[in-house]
């Protein structure tokens, strides 16, 4: 498999990150932002957007990732999300996002949560490491007014190899 590509991400990558995550069929699955929001997001000091492909090719994804800096709960992934689901870029684009986050800050775990019905990011947390910590019922409403389940994952610094 070619190597996969990591860098941060820029105000310039904000088009992208609006396409990717409004791809259809995926309103149900994460959560989008206006371009203001995405701005201020990316100004924020302890927020870190990450944009990856392989090698020198296109971008295939983009990751968010706040607090990096809070000494208790550690990073939040924000989101994620790729260009073409389910073809191999998700897994080692999300193991290169959390390398990245341990090796480039002090967070002590890197955790998200994820809709209980998105079965194949549930798939892909567990087959990068993360672990479930547990679920906030009914914490989300979806666009169509459904209230959904959240199950939050982590994977700590030590056990990050
Ligand atoms: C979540 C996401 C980033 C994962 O990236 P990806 O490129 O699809 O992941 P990959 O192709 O590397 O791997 C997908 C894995 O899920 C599995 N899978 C595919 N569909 C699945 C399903 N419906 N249920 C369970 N597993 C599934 C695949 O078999 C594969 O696992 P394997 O490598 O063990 O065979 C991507 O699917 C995405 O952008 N989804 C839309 C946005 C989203 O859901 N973001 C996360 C919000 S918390």
């Amino acid at each position: 498999m070619s190597e996969i590509s990591l860098r941060r991400g820029l105000a310039s990558d904000i088009d992208f990150c609006m396409t990717t995550e409004r791809l259809p069929g995926y309103d149900v699955l994460t959560a989008c932002w206006t371009e203001v929001e995405h701005l201020r997001a990316l100004e924020l000091a302890d927020t870190r957007y990450l944009v990856g492909g392989y090698a020198a090719g296109p971008l295939f994804g983009f990751a968010i990732v706040e607090r990096v800096n809070d000494p208790h709960e550690g990073a939040k992934l924000k989101r994620i999300a790729v260009t073409q689901p389910a073809v191999g870029f998700g897994v080692p684009f999300l193991r290169a996002v959390i390398g990245w986050v341990f090796e480039s800050t002090a967070a002590p775990r890197l955790w998200l949560d994820v809709f209980v019905h998105n079965a194949r990011a549930r798939h892909v947390y567990r087959k990068v490491g993360m672990r479930e910590d547990g679920l906030l019922r009914q914490a989300y409403v979806q666009p169509n007014g459904e209230r959904v389940d959240r199950v939050i994952m982590s994977v700590l610094r030590t056990e990050w190899s």
